[in-house]
């Protein structure tokens, strides 16, 4: 699908992966929706990044804790554009944990953010498209998920159901809207642990002996959301990490 002149949500898109994955849609041409809940400067410094391309970009907050508010998301998206071409569920929490630390309410927001609000927006993404019109999802995964470890428990869970939920959309969702999963290896520290020596890391365990960045995630992003001829697949790209 050719990207120019379309419009595009992501969600998490102010800041990290979720902008580089916004900037790469601008560059290509498209229109943006840049969602965010608490980045709500840098989510207005994306949109400028945006328009400096020359697209059109908006802002529109979310707290996906709460359903309600994940409702409104569409709406306020099709209050300015016509519609919605692309569908990239980027944003998601990521709370360490394994299964016997993990309590009902480190369960309920993960499964809440991390699963539950990306099927309700491919939800209103496909009531929103007019039939025959071409759509892209695109859904954030992570390619630790291969690896059977109880850290991160209940994140594992999330991202291996979103998956799942990509490949059973692909085939409810066909012949008009491909949904792809993009499982990134490791692209950036985690925003808390900015000052950990990641490459050292990957010099170790990454076969490839680096690690990703944030244009390398939206470069293969971008491959899924063009091609017409792929639906339902798991694109891992962590250098072999999980090989
Ligand atoms: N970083 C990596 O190397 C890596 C590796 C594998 C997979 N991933 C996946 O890639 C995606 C982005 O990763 P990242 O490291 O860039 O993420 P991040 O820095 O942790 O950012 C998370 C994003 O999710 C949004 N978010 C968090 N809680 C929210 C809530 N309650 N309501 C609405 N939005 C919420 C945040 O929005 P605000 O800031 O506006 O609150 C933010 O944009 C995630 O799906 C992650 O699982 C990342």
């Amino acid at each position: 699908m050719e990207l120019k002149g379309k419009t595009a949500l992501v969600t998490g898109g102010s800041i990290r992966l979720g902008r580089a994955y916004a900037l790469a849609l601008a560059r290509e041409g498209a229109n943006l929706a840049i969602h965010y809940n608490r980045s709500a400067a840098p989510a207005e410094e994306t949109a400028q990044l945006a328009r400096a391309e020359g697209v059109e970009a908006i802002t529109v907050a979310a707290d996906f804790n709460n359903p309600a508010a994940v409702d409104t998301l569409f709406p306020q998206v099709l209050n300015y554009f016509e519609v919605v071409d692309v569908l990239i569920n980027n944003a998601a929490i990521y709370l360490r944990g394994n299964g016997m630390e993990t309590d009902r309410e480190k369960w309920e927001s993960q499964f809440r953010i991390n699963l539950q609000t990306p099927f309700m927006l491919i939800q209103a993404f496909a009531r929103q498209l007019p039939k025959g019109r071409p759509g892209r999802v695109l859904n954030i995964a992570d390619a630790q998920i291969l690896q059977h470890r109880p850290d991160h428990f209940a994140y594992r869970l999330t991202k291996l159901a979103l998956v799942e939920m990509t490949r059973m959309f692909a085939l409810e969702l066909a012949p008009d809207i491909t949904v792809n999963a993009l499982a990134p290896g490791i692209m950036l520290p985690l925003a808390d642990r900015e000052d950990v020596d990641l490459e050292a890391y990957a010099k170790e365990y990454v076969p490839l002996r680096r690690t990703g960045t944030p244009e390398i995630a939206a470069e293969n992003a971008l491959h899924l959301l063009k091609s017409d001829f792929t639906t339902g697949a798991f694109l891992r790209v962590d250098g072999g990490q999980y090989l």
